[in-house]
């Protein structure tokens, strides 16, 4: 089946079609649940689900490809199309999404022949074309025209805010093209000026994103391009949070209303997000605060329940029932009812009856020790996501004096001679004042946790570890640097049974340096959706059976539980594994009924 721009709207097999979409990532939804959500969009009146495609997902090393379990895009089309939906896909390289690196994989943060990022840096195309080779023919068995459900594909993602390398947007365009496109492509972009002179590409499909104002915002496109038909590629109808910083709600009915804005103009729409989910393991980004220096490292948290009117769970909300009565006036026929989503667990606590000290069990964890004159960083040491320790000797006798950090990303717990000096932060606190060395030199030692890496803007390409500590206005050089990589499975790798120091945390004795690994296990008689509360923790990860929850940073917030999706569970015994970076005063889980995103 054809399906065709023309200025009056979209046809399909010549007959008009009002694209009504919604988003929802097959990535920060479990498998399992991928129908569940996709009947949620249909019964919302919505007849298109709008995917992303992260790059990073489905190469995690360079060559190695994965499209299975979460990574199944396939899988997630052919349910699309059993829901009865059609789908509109934007394939990357890059598609922001306060995802990971924007969706780039951070090996390309590795490789010196890439100079440059989403422009047309001969390196750069090279790895794009490569994945290109393995994605494009995939997705373009599932186009309309061979049979499927896939309406439109998306070229780049909101260019215009980056850049101005139209030949790059139009090596895409050509390169989905010559790999079997055969659909409409069309670009996105903010409605002002300077974005979609950036973004767009002359002959393929220009569209808008914002929040409100539909109006204004297909004028200016209007006037750029009279020829295409409006449409919304995202409709904001919510917000995503980062830690330290307050939950965002858009209201239901303000939300509503701008809605039946962009509708009552005439245009096809796709809602960002229909259906939010999590950002699971070490998935999250960041954002920086600001745009033109990229300083100021905001970054997101666990949850992407999004104010979206499909909350993180599935269920309905009072958005959803708002949108549904708009979007029932458009809609062919009365949408299907909403099914009730999983059931929830009974409230309890898991105690956290084991524990191991991280540093004391490197050798168990951590990758074999790498040396050199200055801290390598992350991507340097093959690693996507963790903790390094980076080890030096600083020559005495000397001090006290400050010891500062230059290109911290993110965060740094610093031990002289194995014992805590403080806590260093990425733009917030890059200095510790008092830091002195006997004769005999001091052993200093930085842990650094990475957290999201930056997904827009200049401060894309965003490099973790540290790269340079200076002791006064010295350089410290001659480091070893320890890799943990933290990700879905860590705790396997956890030495649970290894003997503990006796004295550590007992009888008053001070706790164990470092960060700890706990462990406890919850019964349950049948899987089934929760909440996970961590009051008594403060920063870290969580694991159920191996499957890694997220972050969470108790004493930042907004975000204090982090959503636990039914297919992690089995009935009976379940391992809840949980790394503590900064100490816990209660080493325990609660299971909730609720969530606790910050309240509005
Ligand atoms: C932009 C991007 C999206 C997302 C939203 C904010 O529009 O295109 O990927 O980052 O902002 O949620």
């Amino acid at each position: 089946m054809p399906f065709t721009v023309s200025r009056e709207g979209f046809l399909l097999d010549g007959r008009p079609l009002r694209v009504l979409s919604g988003a929802l990532h097959y990535f920060r939804v479990l498998p399992e649940q991928w129908p569940h959500r996709l009947r949620m969009l249909r019964a919302m009146g919505l007849n298109t689900v709008e995917t992303y495609v992260p790059w990073n997902l489905h190469e995690p090393h360079p060559g190695a490809y994965d499209f299975t379990g979460g990574a199944d895009l396939d899988g997630f089309l052919r349910a699309a199309r059993d829901a009865g939906l059609y789908a509109v896909v934007r394939p990357s390289p890059y598609i922001c999404a306060e995802w990971e690196n924007g969706g780039l994989p951070w090996w390309l943060l590795a490789d010196r022949e890439v100079r440059a990022l989403r422009c047309g840096d001969p390196a750069f195309l090279a790895h794009v074309d490569r994945w290109y080779d393995r994605l494009v023919p995939l997705l373009a068995a599932h186009q309309v025209t061979r049979g499927g459900n896939v309406l439109m594909v998306q070229v780049e993602n909101e260019y215009g805010s980056y850049g101005t390398d139209t030949g790059y947007l139009e090596h895409l365009a050509a390169g989905l093209r010559a790999r079997g496109v055969d659909v409409p492509l069309f670009t996105s972009d903010g409605p002002e000026d300077f974005f979609l002179a950036g973004g767009t590409l002359p002959g393929t499909l220009a569209t808008v994103n914002f929040g409100s104002g539909a109006g204004e915002a297909f004028a200016g496109l209007r006037r750029l391009r009279p020829d295409d038909p409006p449409m919304c590629a995202e409709f904001w109808c919510g917000w995503f949070d980062h830690w330290g910083a307050a939950h965002t709600v858009r209201e239901p009915d303000d939300a509503a209303a701008a809605l039946a804005g962009v509708l009552e103009s005439g245009a096809s729409v796709n809602i960002y997000m229909a259906h939010g989910g999590t950002n699971f393991s070490t998935w999250a980004g960041a954002n920086t605060a600001d745009h033109t220096t990229g300083a100021g490292y905001l970054p997101t948290v666990t949850s992407y329940d999004y104010d979206a009117p499909v909350d993180e769970r599935g269920a309905v909300t009072e958005k959803f029932l708002a949108f549904r009565a708009v979007l029932e006036r458009y809609a062919d026929g009365p949408p299907p009812e909403p099914e009730p989503p999983a059931p929830l667990l009974p409230p309890g606590r898991v105690r956290l009856v084991d524990s191991v000290a991280l540093l004391g069990a490197l050798d168990a964890l951590a990758a074999p020790p790498v040396a050199a004159a200055t801290p390598p960083s992350f991507e340097e040491l093959g690693v996507a996501h963790g903790l390094v320790l980076y080890e030096t000797r600083v020559p005495g006798p000397r001090g006290p004096y400050t010891l500062s950090v230059r290109g911290l990303a993110d965060r740094a717990h610093v031990f002289v001679d194995g014992r805590p000096a403080g806590v260093l932060e990425r733009d917030a606190a890059e200095s510790l004042d008092g830091i002195a060395a006997p004769p005999g030199g001091a052993r200093l030692g930085l842990l650094v946790e990475s957290m999201g890496r930056v997904n827009y803007g200049v401060g894309l390409g965003d490099r973790k570890g540290v790269r340079e500590v200076l002791h006064a206005q010295q350089l410290l050089h001659g480091w070893t640097a320890r890799a943990v990589e933290l990700g879905h499975g860590t705790p396997e790798r956890v030495p649970w049974d290894a003997p503990r120091d006796p004295a550590a945390g007992r009888g008053g004795a001070p706790g164990p340096v470092g960060p700890v690994f706990h462990r406890g296990f919850l019964e349950v008689a049948e899987p089934a959706d929760a909440y996970l509360a961590l009051p008594g923790m403060r920063k870290g990860y969580v694991w159920v059976n191996g499957f890694c929850l997220g972050r969470y940073w108790q004493e930042r917030g907004p975000q204090r539980t982090l959503y636990l999706p039914w297919p992690l569970l089995r009935a009976g015994r379940n391992e809840i594994a949980v790394l503590e970076l900064d100490g816990a005063a209660d080493a325990a889980v609660e299971v909730r009924r609720a969530p606790d995103l910050g309240g509005a």
